[in-house]
Order: C-alpha cells, then structure tokens, then sequence
C-alpha cells in the first residue's frame, strides 16, 4: 500500500498495539507499521496459535516490543495499553469447530478477552481502538458461538463509543490468505488443503456441500484496510463496522483451477492434476459482502483480486507449505524435539523486548 504523505505522517508520530501480532494477520499488521516508521509497535500475544517465526522479519526491529501475555487477564491488558496511540485488536480464538467444542474457552478469550481490552483501551484514552471482526457473523447468520463472539465485539465496541466517546472501528473480514497463513488455521484452510494435495499430483478434493462460492481476501488488502481505520480524519467513518473483502464470489472448482495454473510454474506436471466438476444448487446462495460503505467512508479500495494474491502468494506456499506439515508430523512423533524452524522460534523465545 502506498501511503499518503498525511497518512505516513500519522503512521510514524504513533504508538501501536497490536494484539494477537505473532499471529498470521497480526503480524503482516505489525511489519507494515514498523516499515512505515511508526514510534511503536507492541505486540500482546500469548502463543496459543502464534509462531516467533511469523515476527521473525521484524523481531530485532528497535522500535518493537512484545509481550507474552494473555488478553483474558486484565493487568496484562492495562500494561499493554499504557502509552498506546492505536490499538489493533486482533487476538482470538479463530477457530469455528473449537467455539462448538468448547463455547465457553472462545467466549472467555473473544468475548471477556475482548472486554478487557476495550476497557484498558478506555482507561489509557487511546486515540482508536480497530479491531477484527468476521464476515462470518453474516455467513452463519450467529449460527455459531465464534460468530456470536464476534457480533459481542460490534456490540460491545459500539456501546463504548456511546457512553465513553472512545472511537472504534471494525473490520469484518471474509477468508483471508496468503504468506504466513497457518495450514492449521481454520479460515480459508481450503488453500494450504488444496495446495498440498496438487504438490503431491493429486486431485483437490471439492465436497459438493462446499463447493458454492466464497469470499476470499488476499492479505495485503487487509493492512490497507487497517491502515486506513488508523488514519481517517473523516468523522462518519468512525465508530462503525466495516466489510473487508474483494466483492468476489469464487467456487471451488475455479480456486483450484487458479492453484494448478500457478503451481504448474514450480512443477509442469501439477498441469495434469484433474480438477473435478462438482456441481451444486446452492452455487448462487452463498451471501457476498458489499463494500461499498467501506470504499465510501474508509477510501476502501483493495488493490488484490484472488487471483492476483495468489500470484503473490504461491511461491510461499509452495515453499513453506510442505515443510510446515513435515515439520507438524515430527512433533506428533516426537513431543519436546524441535525441528529446524521450531528451534528458530526457541531463540526469538528467549528475548526479553519487554
Ligand atoms: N484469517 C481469517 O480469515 C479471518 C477472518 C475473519 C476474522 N479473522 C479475525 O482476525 C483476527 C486474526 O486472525 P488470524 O487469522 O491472524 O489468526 P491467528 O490465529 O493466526 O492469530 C490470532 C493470534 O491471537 C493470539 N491469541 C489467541 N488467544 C489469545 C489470548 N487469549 N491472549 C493473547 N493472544 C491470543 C494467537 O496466539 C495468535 O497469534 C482474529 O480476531 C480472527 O478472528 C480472521
């Protein structure tokens, strides 16, 4: 994203927090804002589905710091916040199948975790607090306890505004991907899942069920969309809620066919791989966010179409992916042994930035 020299100004006479920053998102946030000269970058995460590795790029920056801490605990909340211009609030608990497993732990961290920092945020009079809602409230219609936690956000976020004047922003995403994206994560896993059955020529696997379209959005238009809920100055686009993604519905079927086509540049035999037709009713009943609210209030204008992120995005893929689930298969086999990229991440652990 390029900045507006207005907007590098903001940038870099500011303080950050991000939270969940080790995380994929998280830390693509954190690495534009330290590029971009900000004062501060603090990071709040507690690991749970973060990697030192994700922070690698940036851990030895001067202007970055990092806690290891927990967004449950409100003493860990308040610390983090102190001398904080803008928070970007992006821990949680992403994952679906575990908020119907255990409702109440995604509740604590998404919910009460969220509390937490909205009230820190409050007490530190920080200039805005954004942070990350999900598509999925509109997707499930509240149908699960993630998206329920996620509508407690918006709820919550707007109450505050109203009775304390803090401002807030949220930013509702749909399946984002790209560099960093955790193959174990539960959004838009469908990408690392495909990508690693075409590496091993075999044929994507569609479910008929899930073959109707989705929103994808490529990672780089998410930190433009963060960057710009820190730097409006225009007042209407301030405590509200936002959709982030590209306005693109894609099946499947044609996800895996953009896969084959940018794969088969690392290996031409993936050109071979057969894509199976699956065919569905519901192909047109899956929602699209708009964004036209975005575009209008926020100066939205995503800059990567699924196609074009992936073209940014496969190499990456195509290197780390394999080596990720390599590396996932020795710790099963072997707990307590670390592999080459878990020992990296067992050196950033031992810095104290804080
Ligand atoms: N990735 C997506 O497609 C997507 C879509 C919609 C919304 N979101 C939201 O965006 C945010 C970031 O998602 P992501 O994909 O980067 O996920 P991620 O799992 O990679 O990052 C979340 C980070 O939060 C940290 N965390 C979890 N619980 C914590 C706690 N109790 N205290 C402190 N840190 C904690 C994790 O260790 C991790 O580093 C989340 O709020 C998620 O719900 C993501």
């Amino acid at each position: 994203m390029q900045l507006t020299p207005n907007q590098a100004e903001r940038i870099s006479t500011s303080s950050f927090l991000v939270t969940g920053g080790a995380g994929f998102i998280g830390s693509h946030i954190a690495e534009f804002l330290l590029a971009a000269g900000a004062q501060k970058v603090r990071v709040l995460d507690n690991m749970a589905t973060g990697h030192f590795r994700n922070m690698a790029p940036f851990v030895n920056h001067a202007r970055f710091e990092y806690i290891n801490g927990d967004i449950r605990d409100i003493t860990t909340c308040n610390a983090a916040c102190k001398g904080i211009d803008y928070v970007l609030h992006h821990a949680a608990s992403g994952s679906v199948p575990d908020s119907i497993n255990d409702p109440i732990t995604t509740n604590n961290i998404n919910a009460s975790g969220f509390l937490n920092m909205l009230v820190s945020a409050n007490e530190a009079h920080v200039k805005r607090f954004i942070y990350a809602s999900s598509a999925s409230i509109f997707d499930d219609g509240h149908q699960t306890p993630y998206a329920v936690s996620k509508y407690i956000n918006e709820l919550y976020a707007d109450v505050f505004a109203r009775l304390y004047g803090i401002e807030t922003i949220g930013l509702r995403y749909s399946n984002v991907f790209g560099q960093r994206h955790d193959p174990q994560s539960a959004y838009a896993a469908v990408i690392p899942k495909f990508v690693m059955q075409l590496t091993k020529h075999e044929s994507p696997v569609i479910n008929v069920d899930d073959e109707y379209s989705h929103d994808f959005i490529y990672i780089e238009n998410v930190v433009q969309a963060n960057m710009l809920a820190v730097c409006t100055n225009e007042p209407r686009a301030v405590n509200q809620v936002y959709n982030i993604t590209f306005e693109e519905r894609t099946s499947l079927n044609q996800l895996a066919k953009y896969l084959r086509e940018l794969l088969s540049s690392f290996d031409e035999s993936i050109a071979r791989v057969k894509i199976p037709n699956a065919f569905t009713q519901k192909h047109n009943t899956h929602p699209v966010a708009f964004v036209q609210k975005s575009k209008k209030l926020l100066g939205y204008d995503p800059a990567y179409s699924l196609r074009a992120g992936l073209l940014k995005s496969a190499g990456w893929y195509w290197a780390y992916l394999p080596r990720l689930a390599e590396e996932k298969k020795l710790l099963k086999k072997q707990p307590g042994q670390y592999t080459t990229t878990v020992s990296l991440d067992r050196q950033y652990e031992n810095n104290q930035f804080l």
